[in-house]
């Protein structure tokens, strides 16, 4: 897997494992553009690595998408939380009834001269205030429709896995996997 964070590499290897796959770090320079959809930043970023290996190759691309602002951060999520952070985020909430929002996750594969895409979402709410310490990114303001009312960032990692937009959007590649194995 090409990426940077190791929060996705955990929960994407995690999940990769319930098809019994390995899922390694590729390390070297993950170049991203700027686009209005994660499709095209995650085939981006697969299309221009040259590497001599058979063995299939992941990007994965996610965001958070707030409906009360069309959509915004999106793609620029890492962007917006380095920015303005988690309490710029509530700023912008502050007062707002419609808090609802959902992650979603993009896969690229890679195989031999094979681009497929593999996508999840989850939609849930912003919170009031941050909760808990687990996860990371947004995880401690995303309380997720199908859970209990906690946080993202109050679960454990395998709470999360169990419904998060990366753990279903890797679910759909294990499973495209077993049923088309590498040659
Ligand atoms: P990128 O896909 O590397 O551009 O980063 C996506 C950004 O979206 C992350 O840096 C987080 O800020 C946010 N994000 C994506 N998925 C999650 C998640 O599962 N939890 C919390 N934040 C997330």
């Amino acid at each position: 897997m090409l990426t940077g964070n190791q929060n996705k590499f955990k929960e994407g290897r995690l999940t990769l494992s319930e098809f019994g796959y390995d899922l390694r770090l590729l390390r070297g320079e993950k170049i991203e553009i700027q686009a209005e959809n994660l499709e095209e930043i995650a085939k981006h970023s697969l299309e221009r690595i040259s590497i001599n290996d058979p063995r299939p190759i992941i990007s994965e691309e996610s965001g958070l998408f707030i409906e009360r602002y069309g959509g915004f951060p999106g793609p620029y999520s890492s962007y917006t939380l380095r920015k303005i952070g988690l309490t710029g985020i509530l700023k912008l909430m502050e007062g707002a009834e419609d808090r609802r929002a959902y992650y979603k996750s993009v896969i690229a594969l890679k195989q031999g001269c094979d681009l497929r895409l593999f996508q999840g979402s989850v939609w849930g709410r912003i919170s009031q205030e941050p909760r808990g310490e687990g996860g990371f990114g947004y995880d401690p303001i995303f309380i997720p429709d199908e859970g209990d009312g906690r946080t993202f960032g109050e679960m454990t990692i395998d709470e999360k896995n169990t419904i998060s937009h990366r753990a279903r959007a890797f679910r759909m590649l294990g499973a495209w996997l077993k049923s088309n194995p590498a040659r």
